[in-house]
Parts: structure tokens; C-alpha cells; sequence
């Protein structure tokens, strides 16, 4: 390959292998030598391999590594749906939150402290701290590492305001940041001699006696469904804000697979009602205006030309997003906005922040503002509304100290997984955090699981995969193409009206009715392409299932909070009622049916007062 051809996917290639190249549990190498034959009936003999990550993005590249590098022999794969630079964190723009300039009075605990009150209290407080003490040392890896920060003229890593921060500790590269950490994540894990299965999709995970057994994987290139043996497996797949179809900052294939699969392995799901609505989505569509641009000075305005967020909180454009977010809703509600319906808007304006910050700081949204609104933000304020963008709820998880799970072998990073850090309302710039700190956490618990545990025999993911197969064969027999999207849509919208920014019993109970239908619609469902190679409606459907099922989770939580916290405002409580909700939701799936317990928030140091409103 000459150097001028070498491109990054050349690069990735180089790391990419098969299910195929995995090695073969019980040492009988000609099971599993062509893939098109199908699921093998003995178990032994099933590919295998020590650490399946699963998920791209930040939080499973940090964990792959991670593993690698505390025990180099172990065998360490990433599966992963598509390009890892397609994934949210790619997306992410404004920065990575954590204390480095300790001389401006900043510390783990204002870190902490922000993090709790503007999470409305619905926060592990000793998660919280414990995240907060590690971000610093991430920050500090990350740059080591060579991700490309934005620098002060001292040369130090460069820091913005974000919402809901006392103190400038977002560390960033221009607005790019996500993008550019994502790259250096990859290039380390390429590095470890991580590898990758590119296009494959997570079905579902095997149990055995309450320990992980591995997963069925499909390969949407050819068709293949796998079943996986793993010692250990990492859950990172991110969030499931696709759920608000229509309008979310988020990338096409944040679906919830990961948290999808672990409630139907038998893992609690936890404040799923906690999804996070971002102030700043360009008009048309919901891509993301980051929070950065406010950072550096930018303003909200309405159609009287006002600055409207300083009726509404101290901190004006910088208060938490949960508040902006309601404050821009409600101008819109008060006929303060612009336009129509679900096209109704509000101005984000950097024009005074002139063309040179616009450039070196904000280059992206501006480019973002002239792609979707054929706007230059250098001349022109963009419209913007509320956009569907993180998911602060998330798998249950057991420690955060190695981010395991009740089912042994099982682990969890990043956005798939709640701890609890971000309670009812996450911090801008404590995603990429979480994405690092606990990306890393998992993937060391998951070698330490590891490096003494055995392959089981894989009997019921071994099940899992003929029943896939099965459906596979029995879904794809007919049914009409838009049939399908059409009932995406659907669930998007339900969604939106009912389960968005402002909430009430009476809407809710409505989504719980018409989810049910969507459900059974569902389960009717079928498309009309049986072909295995490149067969994406297939996986459009698998992950409209995960869609349906995390939904129907959200709903059922968001019925019995009767109070208004963080991101859930219901109008019909909108009190935060610490005596009888701090605590968090946690929704089992149990033979086919939901429920719904709750477990108490952890309280230690920070006190519970002084956050207006709720
Ligand atoms: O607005 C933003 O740049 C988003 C950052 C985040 O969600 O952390």
C-alpha cells in the first residue's frame, strides 16, 4: 500500500478480524472454520475469547485497553455495530470535565458538589467523588496519550465554563473535543493489540447460575449469528435517547442494545425515566449546538430579543440543561418563540464573540449551523430548541470501584451504565468523563475477573443463537418495506409528546397504552428482505425492539415518580419530594412482564439544599 492510499480505515483494518480467528473453547479448531455452516450443537468447540468489549466508543476503547495492559495474555475483542468513528462520543463537543488547576480555589469535592446538586440530588454521592478524584488523572492520561487539547498560552490543557459549574474545569479541543479523544483512544488500543469485529450487532447475553457465560453476536456483513464464549464481557453500547426518534443530538445507533440485552439477562435497569433533554439542538433535526458556545459567552434569545434565562436562574444560559431546557419550552409555550409545532424555536446568538473565537473555539457548530440551517453563526444567530441527548439512567451497576454488575463476569462503562453520577440531570462535560473514568474501571475489573475464571459451557447462549436464527428466518417471510419505520416514527413521537421536557400522569398513561399497542404491532411485524449480506432492515428491527422494551422501562418509571427532579418534570407534582423519591427506579423484566423497585440514593457528605428550581 503506497502512503498516499493509506487511509484511517486502511489503519483500523489492520485490527480487524472474524469470528473465525477467535480461538475455540475445548481446543476442536474445525467447529467453527466455516462460519456459513451455522451453530454448532456441542458446545465445546464455540469461539471464544477471554474479554468481549462491547461498543467503540470512548468508554469501550478505554476498557479494551484497560484490560490489555493489566493482563497482556488475555485475549481482548471489540465488537462494535459500525465505524468507532460513528459512535456519541465522537459527537461530544464542548469537553471533558475535571479538576487540573487547583490554584483557582477548584477541588474533587466543588467537582463533586456540582455534579450532585446539579444531578437534583438523585446522586451516589460516593460514586460521585470517586469519579470526580479520577477525572483529573484521566485528563492527565488522555493528554499524555497525545489527544489534541486546545492549550492556554502557558501551554497547559485549555478549560471553559460549562452549565451548572462553579469553576472553569471543561478541558477541550475547540469544539471538538469528543472527536479528537475518541482518536486517541483508538490509536492506544490499536497500539495494546486490541482487536476488532467490525459490523456486529449484540442480540443477547447467556447466563448460567448467575455468571456470564458470553453473547450471541450477529455479523450484519454476512449474515452470521455467533454464539461467543467469554470469561468476562464489558457492556459499553451507550445510551438509548434513539427512543425520541426525531429529534435527538445523538448518532442513528444509540439504541440501548447493551441495556436492552442486560435487562433481558436479568439486570436491573435503573432511572430509566432520567433522559436528558440538551437546551442547544439546531432547529432542523436536533444535531447538537454545544453548550461551549454559551460557555464562551453566547446568549439565549427570544422573539422580543431578550436574554430570557436570566428570568429564570442566576446562572443565566450557564444554569444546569434540565433548567434551559424548560426555559426555552417555556418561552416557546408563552408565544415567545419562533415558529410553529415541532419547527417552534428560540436564537442561540455568538455573534458578538467575534469571527476569530468563532474559528478557533467553535468551529464545528458552525459548520453544523451552515449544514442544517444554511446560517453563518459568525453573521447570523442559529435557531435552536431542546434535543434528546443522554441517557442518565442506565444498567445497574453493583461498585463502581470495577463497575461489575450482580451477574459475575458481567461489567459495564460509559453511558450504558448508571452508577449513579449524573442522578436526574447530568453536568455538560461529564459525559467524556464518565466515558474514560468508567470505561477504564470496567475493563480493569473485567481482566481481574478474568485472568482466574473458565469458560462455562455456553448452553443457553448457545440457545440464545438458534432462537435468533429462528426469528431471523421467521421475520424476514414478507411484510411491507415502510411498514417498520413508519412504526419507529410512531414510537418517537409517543415518546416525545408524552414522555419529553414537561410530563403528566394523564400523558404517560396514554404512552403506556399506546406502547402496549406498538408492542403488539411489533411482535406481528416482519420485512421483506431475507437476504443475509448487509441485511441493516434486520438490525433496524432488532434495535426497534430494544427501542419498544427501553421505552416501555422509561414509561413505567416515569408513571410512579410523582415529583418533579432533574430532567423528569411532571406538571402534576412539580415539587421534588425527597421524603417519598430520593431514590432511584429500578426495572426488572421477569417471564415477559416489567418491574418496578426502588433502591435509596447514597447520601454522605454534600448536603441536599440550594438547588432552585427543583
Ligand atoms: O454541549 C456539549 O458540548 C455537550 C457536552 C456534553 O454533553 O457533555
Amino acid at each position: 500500500m503506497s502512503e498516499q492510499n493509506f487511509s484511517r480505515r486502511d489503519f483500523l483494518q489492520s485490527a480487524c478480524i472474524g469470528v473465525g480467528a477467535l480461538s475455540l473453547s475445548g481446543g476442536i479448531s474445525s467447529a467453527f472454520a466455516n462460519e456459513n455452516k451455522g451453530i454448532q450443537t456441542n458446545t465445546s468447540g464455540l469461539p471464544s475469547c477471554d474479554i468481549l468489549i462491547i461498543g467503540s466508543g470512548g468508554s469501550g476503547l478505554r476498557a479494551a485497553v484497560a484490560a490489555r495492559k493489566l493482563n497482556p495474555n488475555l485475549s481482548v475483542i471489540v465488537a462494535t455495530k459500525m465505524m468507532p468513528s460513528r459512535n456519541a462520543t465522537c459527537m461530544a463537543e464542548g469537553g471533558i470535565n475535571g479538576v487540573t488547576d487547583f490554584s483557582n480555589g477548584d477541588s474533587h469535592k466543588l467537582h463533586a458538589y456540582d455534579t450532585i446538586k446539579g444531578g437534583a440530588y438523585l446522586v451516589d454521592q460516593d460514586a460521585a467523588l470517586k469519579f470526580c478524584e479520577l477525572a483529573t488523572k484521566a485528563i492527565h492520561e488522555l493528554d499524555y496519550n497525545g489527544a489534541l487539547f486546545s492549550r492556554t498560552k502557558d501551554g497547559d490543557v485549555a478549560q471553559r465554563m460549562m452549565g451548572g459549574a462553579s469553576k472553569r474545569r471543561c478541558n477541550y479541543s475547540a469544539d471538538k473535543s469528543g472527536h479528537i479523544i475518541m482518536h486517541a483512544c483508538l490509536d492506544d488500543a490499536i497500539s495494546a493489540g486490541v482487536k476488532f469485529l467490525m459490523d456486529h450487532e449484540l442480540l443477547d447475553i447467556g447466563v448460567e447460575n448467575g455468571k456470564c457465560e458470553g453473547v450471541v453476536l450477529r455479523n450484519i456483513q454476512t449474515g452470521d449469528i455467533h454464539p461467543v464464549l467469554c470469561k468476562a464481557i464489558v457492556i459499553a453500547t451507550g445510551g438509548y435517547t434513539r427512543i425520541f426518534y426525531n429529534r435527538t443530538s445523538t448518532p442513528y445507533i444509540a439504541t440501548g442494545d447493551g441495556v436492552a440485552a442486560a435487562l433481558r439477562a436479568g439486570l436491573g435497569f435503573e432511572d430509566p425515566e432520567m433522559i436528558q433533554f440538551h437546551p442547544t439542538g439546531v432547529q432542523n433535526g436536533g444535531t447538537l449546538i454545544t453548550e461551549a458556545a454559551r460557555g464562551e459567552g453566547g446568549y439565549l434569545l427570544n422573539n422580543k430579543g431578550e436574554r430570557f434565562m436570566k428570568n429564570y436562574h442566576e446562572k443565566a444560559e450557564l444554569a444546569p440543561r434540565d433548567v434551559v431546557a424548560r426555559a426555552i419550552e417555556i418561552e416557546i409555550r408563552e408565544g415567545r418563540g419562533y415558529g410553529e409545532g415541532l419547527g417552534s424555536y428560540v436564537l442561540c446568538d455568538v455573534r458578538h464573540l467575534g469571527k476569530d473565537t468563532i474559528m478557533n473555539k467553535l468551529p464545528k457548530i458552525r459548520h453544523t449551523a451552515l449544514l442544517f440551517q444554511n446560517i453563518d453563526l459568525i453573521e447570523e444567530p442559529v435557531p435552536i430548541r431542546p434535543t434528546a441527548h443522554y441517557s442518565m439512567g442506565g444498567i445497574e451497576v453493583s461498585k463502581i470501584d470495577d463497575m461489575s454488575t450482580k451477574i459475575e463476569g458481567i461489567y459495564v462503562g460509559g453511558e450504558a451504565g448508571c452508577i449513579s453520577i449524573h442522578g436526574a440531570n447530568r453536568l455538560g462535560g461529564n459525559s467524556l468523563t464518565d466515558a474514560v473514568v468508567t470505561g477504564k474501571l470496567a475493563g480493569e475489573g473485567a481482566s481481574n475477573y478474568a485472568k482466574d475464571a473458565k469458560f462455562l459451557e455456553g448452553k443457553n447462549v448457545l440457545e440464545l443463537a438458534k432462537k435468533w436464527q429462528e426469528r431471523f428466518k421467521n421475520v424476514t417471510t414478507g411484510g411491507e418495506t415502510n411498514q417498520m419505520y413508519a412504526l419507529r416514527e410512531e414510537l418517537g413521537r409517543q415518546n416525545w409528546d408524552n414522555m419529553g421536557i414537561f410530563r403528566t400522569g394523564e400523558k404517560l398513561e396514554k404512552l403506556a397504552k399506546a406502547l402496549d399497542d406498538i408492542q403488539a404491532r411489533y411482535n406481528e411485524l416482519k420485512i421483506p428482505d431475507p437476504s443475509l449480506v448487509m441485511n441493516t432492515a434486520f438490525t433496524d428491527y432488532v434495535e426497534l425492539g430494544n427501542l419498544i422494551l427501553l421505552s416501555r422501562c422509561a414509561c413505567l418509571a416515569a408513571i410512579n415518580r410523582l415529583e418533579s427532579r432533574g430532567a423528569h418534570t411532571r406538571e402534576d407534582y412539580p415539587k421534588r419530594d425527597d421524603a417519598n423519591f430520593l431514590k432511584h427506579s429500578i426495572v426488572t423484566l421477569k417471564d415477559d412482564k416489567l418491574e418496578l423497585g426502588y433502591k435509596d440514593v447514597v447520601v454522605t457528605e454534600f448536603s441536599l439544599d440550594g438547588r432552585k428550581p427543583q
